[in-house]
C-alpha cells in the first residue's frame, strides 16, 4: 500500500523539479550566449554572426522562427533588417548549415531621447521640484541627469528619484530672479539635454490648507465659524506669512461670498438661516503678488445653529436652491412633520429576529437529522457484526 501511495507523489515531485529546473537553465543559457543590441526604429539594422570567421552560408532565426522581417543577407552572412518597426524585435540566432549555433542578438529596438517636457513645482521656499515627461516615446529604458542654478551661480545637482521621472532641490537661491534646470537624458541610442528657465516666485504654489473645521455657533442662526491649519509643508510662519481666502454659499446657489484673512480662523456673519452650506479655503504668499493661490480645500458641508422646535421638527428638501437667488430671498420655512415612525422600525426589527430564529431552528433540526442517521447506521452496523461473529459457524445458512 505505502508504495502504491508514494509512486505517484514521487512522480509529482519529479515533474514538479523538471518543470522549475527547465526554464532556469534556459534562462542562463540565453543570458550566457545573446548580447543585446539597440536599434533606431523605421532605420535599417545590421546584424553580425558573431565576429569571428564564419562558416557560410548561415542561417537566422527570430525566437526560433524561420519567419523574418523584412531583410536583405549580406554576402558574409550579417543579416540586414530594413525599415525595421517594432514587431521586429525579438532573440535572433545564427546557425551554420549543420545547425550548429553560432551567435545570438537579443534585439531592442526605439528612439533616441528626443526633448522633455518639464515643469516645476514650489510648494514654500525651500523646495522645489521639477517633473518631466516625454514629447516623443522612446520605448528604451533612460537615465537621467538634472541639474540647476541661478543666475550666474554655479551649477548645483537637482537630485533625481528612483523613479527617475522627476528631481528636487533644497534650499534654492530665492532671491535671484531666473533660473535654470536642465535635463539630460541618456538611453542605449543617444542622450539629450533640455533646458528650461524657471521664474520661482511665480511658480510659488502653497499646499492647500489643512484641518478646516466649520462649526456653528449656538445661538446665532446666521453665524459659522471656520478654522484651519497652514499647509504642513509650509513652515516658517513669521518669515512668509499667508494670505488664506475663505469662500462660502448657501448649498445649491451659484454665488460664492468671500472673506480674506491672514488669521488661520474666521466667523462669518452673513450666513443664510437654515440652510446648508458650502464652505472652501485656499492660501497664498502674502508678500509675492506674482505667487499663486493654492488649491481648495475640498467642499465642507455646515448648518447653521437653528431653534430646534421638538414638537414640529424642520425638514427641509435638498433642491431647495435650484433657481434660488442668493441671498435675497427669505424663503418661510416650510414645516414637514418628520415621517420618522419608531414603531415602523421595532416592526421591521421583529421580523428581523423571528427570521433568525426560524433559520437557527432549520439549521438545528438539518443537524440533529444527520446525527441521527449517522447514529442509526453506526448502530445496525454494530449489530450485524455481533451477528457475524455469534453465527460464524453457521454462516452458509442465513439468508441473505
Ligand atoms: C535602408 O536600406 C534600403 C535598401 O538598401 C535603402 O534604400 C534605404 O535608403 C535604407 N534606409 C536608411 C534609413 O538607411
Ligand atoms: C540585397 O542585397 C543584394 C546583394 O547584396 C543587393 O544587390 C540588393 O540591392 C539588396 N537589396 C536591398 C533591398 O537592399
Ligand atoms: C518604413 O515603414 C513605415 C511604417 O512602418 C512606412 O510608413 C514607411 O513608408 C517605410 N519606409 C520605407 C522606405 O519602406
Ligand atoms: C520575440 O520574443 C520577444 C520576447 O519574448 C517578443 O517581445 C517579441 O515580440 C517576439 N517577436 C516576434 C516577431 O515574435
Ligand atoms: C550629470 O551632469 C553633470 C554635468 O553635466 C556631470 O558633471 C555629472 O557627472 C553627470 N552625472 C551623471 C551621473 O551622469
Ligand atoms: C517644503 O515642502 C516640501 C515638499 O512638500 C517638504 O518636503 C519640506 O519639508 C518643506 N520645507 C520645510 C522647511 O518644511
Amino acid at each position: 500500500m505505502p508504495g502504491l501511495l508514494s509512486s505517484p507523489v514521487c512522480l509529482t515531485v519529479i515533474c514538479f523539479l523538471s518543470w522549475s529546473l527547465h526554464p532556469s537553465c534556459a534562462q542562463i543559457w540565453t543570458d550566457e550566449v545573446s548580447d543585446v543590441q539597440y536599434g533606431r526604429l523605421g532605420s535599417n539594422v545590421t546584424l553580425a554572426c558573431g565576429n569571428s570567421q564564419i562558416r557560410i552560408p548561415v542561417v537566422w532565426r527570430l525566437n526560433q522562427s524561420s519567419v523574418l522581417p523584412w531583410h536583405n543577407m549580406t554576402s558574409d552572412g550579417r543579416l540586414i533588417l530594413l525599415n525595421v518597426s517594432q514587431s521586429a524585435q525579438g532573440n535572433y540566432n545564427c546557425y551554420d548549415n549543420r545547425g550548429l549555433l553560432l551567435h545570438s542578438i537579443n534585439l531592442r529596438l526605439g528612439h533616441p531621447p528626443g526633448l522633455l517636457s518639464i515643469s516645476c513645482q514650489v510648494p514654500n521656499h525651500t523646495h522645489v521640484r521639477c517633473s518631466w515627461a516625454d514629447f516623443v516615446k522612446t520605448f528604451l529604458p533612460g537615465q537621467y541627469n538634472a541639474t540647476f542654478r541661478g543666475s550666474g551661480t554655479e551649477w548645483r545637482p537637482c537630485i533625481v528619484d528612483v523613479t527617475g521621472r522627476h528631481c528636487d532641490v533644497d534650499h534654492p537661491p530665492f532671491w535671484q530672479p531666473i533660473h535654470t534646470l536642465r535635463v539630460t537624458e541618456t538611453n542605449a541610442l543617444g542622450s539629450r539635454t533640455t533646458y528650461v528657465n524657471i521664474k520661482l516666485y511665480d511658480l510659488l504654489k502653497p499646499d492647500p490648507p489643512e484641518s478646516v473645521l466649520v462649526k456653528e455657533r449656538e445661538g446665532y442662526p446666521t453665524r459659522l465659524i471656520v478654522s484651519w491649519n497652514f499647509p504642513s509643508s509650509w513652515p516658517l510662519r513669521d518669515a512668509f506669512p499667508l494670505v488664506f481666502q475663505i469662500r462660502y454659499r448657501p448649498h445649491g446657489s451659484i454665488y460664492w461670498s468671500e472673506i480674506y484673512s491672514e488669521e488661520s480662523h474666521v466667523e462669518i456673519f452673513d450666513a443664510l438661516a437654515g440652510h446648508l452650506h458650502q464652505v472652501q479655503i485656499r492660501a497664498r504668499d502674502e508678500v509675492n503678488a506674482d505667487s499663486q493661490w493654492s488649491e481648495w480645500t475640498p467642499l465642507l458641508l455646515v448648518r447653521p445653529w437653528e431653534v430646534h422646535s421638538t414638537t414640529n421638527p424642520v425638514e427641509e428638501p435638498d433642491d431647495l436652491f435650484t433657481d434660488y437667488n442668493f441671498p435675497f430671498n427669505t424663503k418661510p420655512e416650510t414645516s414637514t412633520p418628520k415621517s420618522h415612525n419608531p414603531i415602523h422600525d421595532d416592526e421591521g426589527n421583529l421580523g428581523l429576529v423571528i427570521l433568525l430564529v426560524l433559520f437557527s431552528v432549520v439549521i438545528l433540526t438539518t443537524v440533529l437529522s444527520l446525527i441521527f442517521v449517522v447514529w442509526m447506521r453506526q448502530r445496525r452496523r454494530d449489530h450485524a457484526t455481533k451477528q457475524e461473529l455469534t453465527s460464524m459457524v453457521k454462516m452458509k445458512s442465513i439468508p441473505i
